[in-house]
């Protein structure tokens, strides 16, 4: 695959979405589900935590409060992205964030305790070398987490790459557990998010681009978001 070429389009949209306010919309639709998760993830004091495909930041601030003294490392493509959580960031947080890719990142090897990232990795354009490359920055028992909406059982989502022009990986529970274990990650484990706040009023639903229909967002919503649960052996 074109990883540059496909680089290249991920930024431009991103940096377009983020010029278009749609980072502070996604921390709306996702920070229930990404609340839940990170409660979910056992942070400990100290952690040093890995948030990829972070977007404006909110995640990655939200991962360096939830412990003590952790810190998080936000990366993403898009420098528009990049440069909202900079402008977010606030100097009592932790957190740091950088451009730069999934499947070729700038960073040391062992060296995060937990792993992050939500609603992101299924846009990249060679998700097996993101996960070796997430496995090498990890230390020894630390654990990754990833949180998609878009995946192969939750049927809602298929015409998603139509509707917003950006390539995306369809794979199933299994497929992605598979891609796991293929980069050498141990322990997989997989379960469903779904949204606490609850589909709302249909009254006052406001179609978008990924749920232009009341249907297609209770479709989606009910699916629940698809969480994966891997660790880098010991
Ligand atoms: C749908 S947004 C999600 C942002 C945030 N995690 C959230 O849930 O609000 C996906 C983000 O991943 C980034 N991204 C996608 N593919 C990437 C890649 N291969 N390398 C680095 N960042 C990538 C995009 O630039 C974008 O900001």
């Amino acid at each position: 695959m074109a990883t540059s070429s496909n680089h290249q389009i991920l930024a431009e949209t991103f940096d377009r979405w983020a010029a278009a306010g749609r980072a502070a919309e996604m921390e709306v639709e996702h920070g229930d589900v990404a609340r839940q998760v990170i409660a979910g993830m056992g942070i400990r004091a100290g952690d040093q935590i890995l948030d990829l495909g972070c977007g404006n930041g909110w995640s990655t601030r939200l991962l360096a409060k939830a412990a003590a003294g952790a810190q998080a490392t936000g990366i993403d493509i898009s420098p528009a992205m990049i440069a909202e959580a900079e402008r977010l960031h606030s100097n009592t947080i932790r957190a740091r964030y950088a451009v730069g890719a999934f499947e070729k990142l700038d960073l040391p090897d062992a060296r995060f305790q937990r792993g992050f990232s939500l609603e992101a990795l299924y846009y990249s354009p060679d998700p097996a070398a993101a996960l070796v490359e997430v496995l090498r920055v990890m230390k020894p028992g630390g654990t990754f987490d990833v949180v998609i909406e878009y995946y192969a059982e939750n049927e809602g989502t298929a015409f998603w790459p139509e509707q917003t022009r950006v390539p995306m990986i369809r794979w199933s529970e299994a497929q992605w557990q598979a891609e796991f274990e293929r980069a050498g990650f141990v322990e997989l484990a997989a379960r469903r998010v779904v949204d606490s706040r609850g589909l709302g009023e249909p009254e006052r639903f406001k179609p978008s681009l990924c749920y232009p229909s009341w249907q297609t967002w209770s479709d989606v919503h009910s699916a629940g978001f698809l969480w994966l649960h891997a660790v880098k052996p010991r």
